[in-house]
């Protein structure tokens, strides 16, 4: 291949890859693999500089829009950043720009995460929030408004300040949406248990859910912003990194409490340094720091490289991603009876962490990704959350691979598989699968739940084994004297759990209704349902018509709260559970005479 046919092979395969991760949120790479094709992309252009063209992905920031939002221009180009990899790199950085400035000139500079999220542009017209977008392909975004709206953090409008001064008259803030991590996982176990398509990491779950063409949906999601700069202004004048985060903050935005001042490039190195350790303990992912010098007015004497500012730059962190062996598949069931494929892997250090499991998502992604059993796999981590097989690297493939069978039959109970039509998961349909039953219980009584902290998955695993407990509700029925016979339960044990069990009776309908583990119905909709019906009798009574009705309440839950209620095992377990005296009803307020 020549040069110039090299590059223009490059540039087809980083635009697909481009259009997958920004259009899609599906990418079939990892960053660290993109990064790779980016930067062959970047050397042969660079020694080629004749074939640059204003058209190749180095002289862009994103992809098209999709064409379901209206179209925004953003006021000034929505810039991307060049990236470091190393120390090496961002000392190299500095020589370059020292280069086009006066000799000696001495430079300090703002250390910030570089969080791995969704960039946002919002608009504030006399400190009201008039307008939110995506990046989309730089110039032109979507217009996400409602969906922003939606975000807890966000302020809606800018307050007047305790000196008394105005909000500014325009104000045009950047900022990143991103998914916490902690709730990432317990989400996509939610997605697959509704049978719908799961997000391959938090930033896909942060894009698809601000790219919701319905609100409510994105309303139900917890998704969180934080603010670093802003690109378009009237009556503010801040030519300082440091002081704009400082300002942006006193104007009630989100910003970064991890971001540092570096009087030197020697404390911005030390900055990296300290940030590798700290990267999996903060409540998004990080994958690199941003160096900015501090004053803004110089750096923007400074330039650009396509569109890349010269004044900052992205230093990534070492990638937390390491090829391993696929050694053998592991089927979980989930309290609904989803199917969940697991990969036993070669123990391999990432990140400083010993990874031997990791989730496949569900059975069509590994179809999907002809990912088979011997396979050497791609598996990444970020942050907390479970790491994941990203993919096969299909060149070490030597034939003896396995192509994965769907399963026919619940590896607990043995009863034959069913396939939902249109949805994504294979579901155990047996509802006396004793794993299923498990899962439930461990449900039924966790945190957002009932919340019996003393109630633990051995207890349960336990109980259900020695036949003590056949549903949920026979939690409130179990005898002091049976909980005594068993193994390991001496009285002090047994009287924490009943203690435990008998304070979860004064729980609120809310978290009842959560916990009976309907589909779609998490805490936040269990609350709206309950705000508007009352109760949970009340709700057995509605129909598809009077739930869809509700504010918040859309036709799929609807359809899923009928069919739950009116289940006869269901309505047999309403018995069991009224019988123990827990709260159906919202209290009454009292109406003052
Ligand atoms: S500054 C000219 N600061 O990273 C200024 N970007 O690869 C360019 N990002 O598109 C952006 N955290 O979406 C900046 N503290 C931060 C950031 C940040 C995350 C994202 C942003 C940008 C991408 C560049």
């Amino acid at each position: 291949m020549t040069p110039a046919e090299r590059i223009i092979h490059l540039r087809e395969e980083i635009n697909y890859h481009l259009y997958r991760y920004h259009v899609l949120d599906a990418p079939v790479i990892s960053d660290a693999e993109y990064d790779a094709l980016f930067r062959q992309l970047v050397e042969l252009e660079a020694v080629h500089p004749d074939l640059v063209t204003p058209d190749s992905p180095t002289q862009r920031a994103g992809a098209a829009p999709l064409d379901a939002f209206a179209k925004v221009v953003h006021p000034a180009p929505i810039l991307s950043l060049s990236n470091a990899f190393n120390e090496a790199d961002l000392r190299a950085w500095r020589a370059r720009i020292g280069r086009l400035l006066p000799p000696d000139t001495e430079l300090d500079y703002v250390v910030e995460p570089k969080i791995d999220g969704l960039s946002v542009v919002l608009t504030y017209r006399d400190g009201l929030f008039v307008q939110g977008a995506t990046r989309g392909n730089g110039e032109e975004g979507e217009d996400v408004t409602q969906n922003l709206r939606t975000i807890g953090r966000l302020p809606r409008r800018i307050p007047v300040q305790r000196n008394g001064r105005p909000a500014p008259p325009y104000l045009v803030v950047r900022g990143e949406v991103y998914f916490p991590l902690d709730k990432f996982e317990h989400f996509n176990n939610a997605l697959l248990e509704a049978g719908e398509r799961t997000y391959m990491n938090p930033r896909n779950a942060a894009a698809g859910s601000l790219r919701q063409l319905d609100s409510r949906i994105t309303a139900a999601r917890p998704l969180s912003l934080l603010c670093y700069d802003f690109i378009a202004w009237e009556g503010v004048d801040i030519p300082r990194q440091w002081d704009r985060l400082a300002y942006l903050r006193e104007m009630g935005f989100p910003v970064s409490p991890d971001v540092s001042y570096c009087a030197t490039l020697d404390e911005v190195a030390r900055a990296y340094e300290a940030w590798l350790p700290r990267r999996n303990t903060i409540n998004y992912e990080v994958d690199g720091i941003v160096v900015k010098i501090n004053d803004r007015v110089l750096a923007d004497t400074l330039g650009y490289v396509g569109r890349e500012p010269r004044g900052a730059i992205a230093t990534k962190f070492p990638a937390q991603e390491k090829t391993t062996k696929f050694l053998a598949l592991n089927v979980n069931v989930g309290r609904t009876g989803v199917l969940a494929p697991n990969a036993v892997l070669e123990p391999v250090e990432i990140g400083g962490v010993i990874v031997q499991n990791a989730t496949l998502h569900n059975f069509d992604e590994i179809a999907r990704k002809d990912i088979r059993l011997g396979d050497t796999v791609l598996v990444k981590r970020a942050g907390d959350v479970i790491p994941y097989v990203v993919g096969p690297v299909l060149e070490l493939r030597d034939g003896t691979e396995q192509v994965i069978q769907l399963p026919t039959h619940c590896p607990f109970c043995q009863e034959p598989v069913v396939r939902i039509p249109g949805e994504v998961a294979i579901y155990c349909d047996n509802p006396t699968c004793p794993e299923q039953l498990v899962r439930r219980i461990e449900y039924f009584v966790s945190r957002g739940a009932m919340d019996i902290e003393t109630f633990g998955s051995q207890t349960a695993v336990l109980l259900i084994e020695k036949g003590l407990i056949k549903d949920v509700a026979d939690v409130y029925f179990l005898k002091r004297e049976a909980l005594l016979s068993l193994e390991g339960y001496k009285e002090k044990k047994v009287d924490n759990l009943l203690a435990g069990i008998q304070a979860s009776r004064e729980r609120p309908p809310e978290r009842l209704l959560t916990a009976l583990g309907i589909r779609f119905v998490g805490s936040v909709v269990a609350g709206l349902l309950l705000q508007d019906l009352g109760g949970i009798d009340e709700m057995a009574a509605a129909d598809q018509v009077r739930l869809e009705s509700i504010e918040g309440i859309g036709p799929q839950t609807a359809a899923a709260v009928v069919a739950w209620f009116r289940d006869e095992r269901n309505q047999k377990l309403l018995d069991k559970l009224r019988a123990a005296g827990l709260r159906f009803r919202k209290e009454q307020a009292t109406i003052p005479a």
